[in-house]
């Protein structure tokens, strides 16, 4: 038996069991190879429509499209063995209708083999989470600051930090809940907001600025590894990426122009000495 078959995947049951429990951990990925490292230290991937912007350099998530998040999704599971690869739903890929919505989930799950999708929005979207999930589609929710609606919302501002706020934030992700999903990802919110629907729900919170009181954290990974040029406040740069990709390149470029670059190391001999 191959050592891949003998890992298991995780399960989005899996998730939703760790509600309380010791911190869930996730992140996003977007390739084979950076798939490969985080899934040795994360339980949930998230192929997040943030790729758009990071991989594309759009200015928002709402140009990408469903074949984007499959390509892209495959790539992820081909890379990791043990999380659960959750991949998200992109604009105008599920709002229309239920039928839509799975329809689009369906071609994510065939084509990419991921365990999950996720898509954004709180008591509009209750019904459709309801409809997925009764068809095998296990949904995990996303609300607080929703960067597809940013044409409507008008910029990518914190959440819920106004106390008049609340209540709809609150009832956002009450419906997600009841509504079946195993999860809900909650983005932006002021710190006691996310505590206190931390303690309502029955399903793990996973926060991206939202305070160490949810039962999860995410990040994009390129924000964390100090890649992206510009980060939001709720990120903690865990490398330089950045600065450390230019100096390698730098190099290279001077070694290519000195002709230090290929070395002796780096040429092919001759099996047999030339005639
Ligand atoms: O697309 C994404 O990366 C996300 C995270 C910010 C949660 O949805």
């Amino acid at each position: 038996m191959s050592t891949q078959a003998e890992t298991k995947r995780l399960t989005a049951p899996d998730i939703r069991a760790r509600k309380g429990g010791t911190p869930i951990v996730a992140l996003t990925s977007y390739h084979a190879h950076t798939a490969r490292i985080v899934d040795r230290h994360c339980d949930v991937i998230l192929v997040g429509d943030s790729l758009g912007m990071v991989m594309h350099g759009l200015e928002t998530t709402v140009p990408v499209t469903l074949d984007m998040m499959i390509l892209q999704g495959l790539a992820v599971m081909r890379g990791s063995r043990r999380a659960l690869v959750v991949v998200d739903l992109p604009f105008g890929s599920y709002e229309a209708s239920r039928e839509q919505a799975f329809a689009s989930c369906a071609r994510v799950m065939k084509e990419t083999g991921c365990g999950a999708v996720k898509l954004e929005g709180g008591r509009r979207l209750a019904e459709t989470i309801a409809f997925l999930v009764e068809r095998g589609v296990p949904v995990m929710g996303h609300v607080g600051l929703t960067p597809q609606a940013i044409n409507t919302i008008g910029s990518f501002r914190a959440q819920g930090r106004e106390e008049k706020d609340w209540a709809a934030i609150e009832d956002d992700a009450q419906a997600v809940a009841d509504a079946g999903a195993f999860s809900v990802v909650i983005e932006a919110v002021a710190e006691p907001l996310a505590a206190r629907i931390s303690a309502q729900l029955r399903i793990p919170t996973i926060g991206i600025g939202a305070s160490a009181a949810c039962d999860g954290q995410i990040l994009v990974l390129e924000d964390m590894l100090g890649l992206s040029p510009r980060v939001p406040k709720f990120v903690r740069r865990y490398g330089q990426l950045g600065p450390s990709i230019e100096a390698a390149v730098e190099a290279y470029a001077n070694d290519v122009r000195a002709r230090g670059f290929p070395g002796p190391d780096h040429v092919y001999p001759m099996k047999t000495k030339p005639s």
